[in-house]
Parts: structure tokens; sequence; C-alpha cells
């Protein structure tokens, strides 16, 4: 989390530099600084707050440069306050850097940097001694002094630095946390992600772990390990600024949900041939590699978790493996049964959740074949995965995730529609059949939101219930989780999904009047036995909202309201069920004042552990 900018140019750093950190806002937003090289000094501002804060105590004084960096923070190592707020600078101030990530030994450099140097800190962050460290080997070369002070860094970072004795210089490194410097005509950047440059770049160089970057306005040179340049391809971004922006839309959120019918489509036409059969371009496994394994772990966290869910059942159903899910922070840390007939499958938005890429490397560590589905064109988990199956979602800017769990979704039952093809245990028939279902799936999505005044009058009836549950069986009970979590991330309503089954033994307990139960009841085969959970629900007082598929009558009967989507197989229903859920969370936090786009406490990417 955090996002870094650096400019370097002929003019104008403090707008460039301020503009990045707006398209980085989704990576934090408890402060905001800026540092620029001025007359031989550095000067800082820096605000609690969002960005505005901060641009509100620059707007006025003459304060620019030609190279600048900024930061956007999302506090780990001190509480959101001015002084914690990068930039942060050296004792007398001729050095400045920010940072994204955790410096693990930061206690221990501290302690050692008061001692034999007297330095006194300012902040309770663990990133000011990296200020301090490079102030301490500079002898007038950035570049190297940052070298040693990283020599003596553990943890994760990309920082960027700049020196009052080079103000034409940037110089940042990157050890697990991401960082891209783009190439301008007469100027370039490094951030922490493409959509920080992309007014003014297309082309990108993506930094690999422990490089560093020393970037002036004329050049941009990437050195390794061993302190040798590099030569890196430039990678060109197809997809313009104007996908990073809201578009008419009141939030991100809305707009990335009407998203949803070209992203699914893009998803599907991007891994179809025009006979239908699965496209595998870029993919490196083969039939007989598909053929050997004999068990599958699918490893994410959050939303993309909820996609594994869904993604379980339906390979299993399908491909006849057996499929484990696990959230990355748990997976890192047990003792999976890997080895090369184990397929491991990492979900990632970002490709840059640091807790899925360590479960990714522990996997590789010990044997597993990765394939990974990503949104993020070139991130670390698609770099360092054997294959990949994109997600052509586009950018994702609200921290709460809707179009990039849809085409997740798609992904998976590409996944497994292609294994259980080449195991033969999907015939022909049920190949074509499962296809058109996936291919109608934009116009039905379209026709959901189409319909979405109903779901706003609903939440409006609703949105002052502080108990909310979800429950369903099978695929519906993985949607549960996603509709769960969409509806507190941004609403903040004390949410809980389970597996309608389970409810009796326990959780029923708290099914009283005030409790608002969201039913899904989309599974044909398990209909009847939700339409029993439901009455169990019914009978203790709680108020039911049931999403069915059209038609289905008896749920009406016994709940408050029915929400229907449009008839489908059930194995592709989950694409449809959780679309009135993302809205119904859309409104309710709408009716409540929150901010839809960028919830407290949260961050769209989460690089720490
Ligand atoms: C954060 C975001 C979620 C996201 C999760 C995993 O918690 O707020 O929306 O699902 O990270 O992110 P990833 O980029 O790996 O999908």
């Amino acid at each position: 989390m955090c996002g870094i900018v650096g400019f370097a140019g002929k003019d104008g750093a403090k707008e460039k530099v301020i503009d990045g950190l707006k398209r980085l806002e989704y990576r934090g937003y408890d402060s905001a600084g800026i540092a620029l090289p001025i007359n031989g000094k550095i000067e800082i501002r820096k605000h609690v707050g969002e960005i505005a804060n901060l641009e509100k105590i620059i707007q006025d004084d003459d304060f620019d440069s030609s190279i600048g960096i900024g930061h956007t923070r999302w506090a780990t190592h001190g509480a959101p306050s001015d002084v914690n707020s990068h930039p942060h600078a050296n004792r007398d101030n001729s050095i400045a850097i920010v940072h994204n990530g955790i410096i693990e030994n930061y206690i221990e450099l501290k302690a050692w940097l008061s001692s034999d140097y007297g330095i006194k800190f300012k902040s309770d962050t663990d990133s000011e001694v990296i200020a301090h460290l490079i102030g301490i080997y500079y002898d007038g070369d950035l570049h190297q002094a940052v070298n040693k002070a990283v020599e003596q860094m553990r943890g994760a970072y990309a920082i960027a630095a700049i020196a009052a004795d080079e103000p034409d210089k940037i110089v940042a490194v990157r050890k697990d946390a991401p960082l891209v410097a783009g190439q301008g005509d007469g100027f370039n950047f490094i951030a922490s992600d493409i959509p920080a440059m992309l007014k003014y770049v297309r082309s990108v160089y993506f930094i690999e772990n422990n490089e560093t970057v020393v970037l002036t306005k004329d050049s941009i040179r990437i050195y390794n390990e061993e302190g040798k340049i590099v030569k890196r391809e430039l990678y060109h971004v197809s997809w313009n600024a104007d996908a990073a922006e809201k578009d008419g839309y009141d939030h991100f959120m809305m707009k990335e949900i009407h998203e949803q019918p070209k992203a699914i489509e893009e998803t599907l036409v991007r891994r179809l041939n025009p006979d239908d059969s699965i496209n595998l371009d870029g993919i490196s496994m083969t039939k007989e590699d598909l053929e050997q394994f004999n068990k599958i772990y699918i490893v994410a966290c959050g939303t993309a978790y909820h996609a594994g869910l869904v993604g379980k059942l339906t390979i299993e159903r399908m491909a006849a493996i057996p499929v484990e899910v696990d959230v990355a922070s748990e997976f890192r840390y047990r003792e999976p049964f890997i080895d090369d007939k184990t397929l491991f499958i990492a979900i990632s938005q970002s490709g840059e959740t640091l807790d899925t890429l360590e479960a990714l490397r522990e996997a590789k560590k010990k044997g597993a074949r990765v394939l990974s589905v990503v949104n993020v064109v070139g991130s670390s988990v698609a770099r360092e995965s054997d294959d990949v199956f994109y997600t052509w979602a586009g950018p994702e800017i609200a921290v709460a995730s809707t179009k990039a769990y849809t085409t997740q979704l798609i992904c998976m039952y590409l996944i497994a529609l292609y294994m259980g093809r080449t195991k033969g245990l999907v015939d022909d028939t049920r190949y074509e059949s499962i296809l058109s279902e996936l291919k109608a799936l934009p116009a039905k999505v379209e026709s959901i939101l189409n319909n979405k005044k109903k779901i706003e009058s609903i939440a409006r009836k609703y949105y002052k219930r502080e108990k909310v549950f979800f429950v369903g069986r099978g695929l519906d009970s993985g949607v549960s989780f996603e509709g769960s979590l969409k509806l507190k991330e941004i609403s903040y309503i004390n949410s809980f999904a389970i597996a309608a089954g389970e409810l009796k033994h326990g959780t029923i307990a708290l099914m009283e009047e005030d409790a608002l139960v969201f039913a899904l009841a989309t599974q044909d085969f398990l209909y009847e036995k939700m339409v029993s959970n439901v009455k169990e629900i019914a009978a203790r007082g709680a108020r039911i909202i049931g999403v069915a598929k059209e038609g289905r009558k008896e749920l009406a009967e016994i709940t408050d309201e029915v929400i229907y989507i449009p008839e489908a197989d059930d194995i592709v229903t989950p694409v449809l069920a959780v679309v009135p859920l993302q809205l119904f969370a859309y409104y309710v936090a709408k009716e409540r004042g929150c901010n839809i786009d960028k919830p407290k406490n949260l961050a769209k990417s989460v690089t720490v552990e």
C-alpha cells in the first residue's frame, strides 16, 4: 500500500506529482506529501487526510521545481498525522525520501542511528530511518548512498529519494513493492503504478526486485544488484487515462459495476478461438502437464479469494480434481502438501498483494506449477507465474472490487472448462452449452443493471439495519461471502455470511426481528433445500430479501422482497447473483453518507503482510 511518484523534467514538478498522487489514492489516503528541491534546499509540504488537504496548503505559494517526489499513505507504523506523513528528511533536510512497504529492522536501525550518530527521530514511522541512513552515507553521490543504505535494510520497499545537492536526479529502488518508470519526451516518471503517469507517458519499464533506477529528465538508468546497467524492453500501455476517470458517474464503484458486461465479454473473447475452442496463447502448460495434476490449491485474498470459492466448486465439478481454496496469509504459514503434481492458482486483481505473492513463491519453491489469474499486466504475480490468465477488466479504481471479481469468475469457468474437456469429462454438448451460457452473460448482467432502481428502493428501506446476513448453498454460498464483504467494506455495517445449511448450528440464534437476511437461491438442484432454510429464518422473525432466477415463485411467498436474475445454467449464476449485491452495498453506503470509493481503513493494493 502507499503510493509513490517521482517526476524529473524541465519544470512543473508540483502539478505532475500531485496529479500522479491523485491517481494513486486507491493505494491509501491517510495523508499525502511532496518534496521539491528549490534553491539548494529541499522543501517539504505534507498534510494528514486526502490529497485535497495537501493541495490547499500548496496552491498559493510559488513552491515548484523541475523535479519532485510525492507520497500518499496507508498507515502501518505510526498513526495518520502530519508528522508521520511522507516525505521524510534527514537531519539537515538535504535528503528526502518517500517509501511504500515496511522496513522490518527499523527499531534496530533507529537505535544504531541514535547511539552512533545522535540522530533524533521526528516521526513514529519505520520509513524515517531510510532518510537518515542515506544521509549518513551521502558524500555527493545519491546513487551510491542509496545503495549503501539499502544494504542495511530488511523488509519490503519501493523508495524514491532526492538530494538538495543533486537537484536534477531521483534515485529509486525496489524490493517486493511495485515500481514502474515512465519515459516521456524531455521528462521521466517513477511511480508505484502506471495510472500515476498515464496522462503524460505511454511507454514504461517494469522495475524488478533489487533493482535501482537513476532518473533525470533525459534518462532512465536501471541497475541490478551488482551495480551493472540492465537493458529492459519498453512496454507500451494500450489503455488510456480516460479508463481511470469517472465518466459522469458519481463514484468509480458505480462506473465499474456498469463496466461489467464489457469486461466479461472482453475476458471471454480474448480466450476464445473463432471455432469456440479455448485459446491458450501464452500458456505453456501442456495436455500432459494437465493430466498429471492430482491436486489444486487456489490461493488469494479478499474478493479474489471469494472468486476462488466459486472456482473450486466449478473445477471440481467439471474436471474432477480435488481443489483446496485458502486465504494467502494462512496458506503461507501452514504445511500444504505440494509436489510437482500440484497446480497452484493465484488470483489477484493488482498482482501485487504481498501475501498472495509470497504464497506463490512458497508453492513454486516446493515444486508446484503456478497459474495466475491477474488483472494488471506485468505485475509481480503475473511475472512470477508459469502461466497467466488475464482478466480484461481494465483499471479498477474503487477500493471495493466489482468488475475484477466477475472477470475472475469468467477465468475460473474457462480454466475448469478447458481442464474438463481435456480430461474428457465435459462432452461436446455440455461444452457448447456452457459456452453459450457464458456468452449470454454480458446481456444478462446489463438487464440486471437496467433494473437497478428496484435495488435502490430496497436499499432505501433497509439501510439503517445494523445486522445483515448473507446465506446460500453451493455456488450461492461463495457469492454470499462476496455480498457480505461488499456491504461491510463500504457501509461499515456488521455483516456476516454463512452456508445456509450451517445456520442451524448456531447462527440462527441471531435471526431475530432486527436482522436482515439476503437468501440466495439460484441453484436449481438445491432450491427446495434453500426454501426450507428460508422458512426456518422467517419463523424467527428476520426480514428476508431473496435472490432467485425468474419465475421461482415459492421464494416470493416466504420473503419480504425478491430480486430476480435472468434464467441461466446453475454453474454461471454467481456472475449474475453478485450484481444486485454490489448495487445494494453501493446504495446502502450512499444513503449512509459513506466515502464509497475510499472506505475508511482500507486500501486497494495491500503490499504489506
Ligand atoms: C484488498 C482490496 C480488495 C482485494 C484484496 C486482494 O483488500 O481492498 O478489494 O480483493 O485486497 O487484492 P488483489 O489485488 O490481490 O486482488
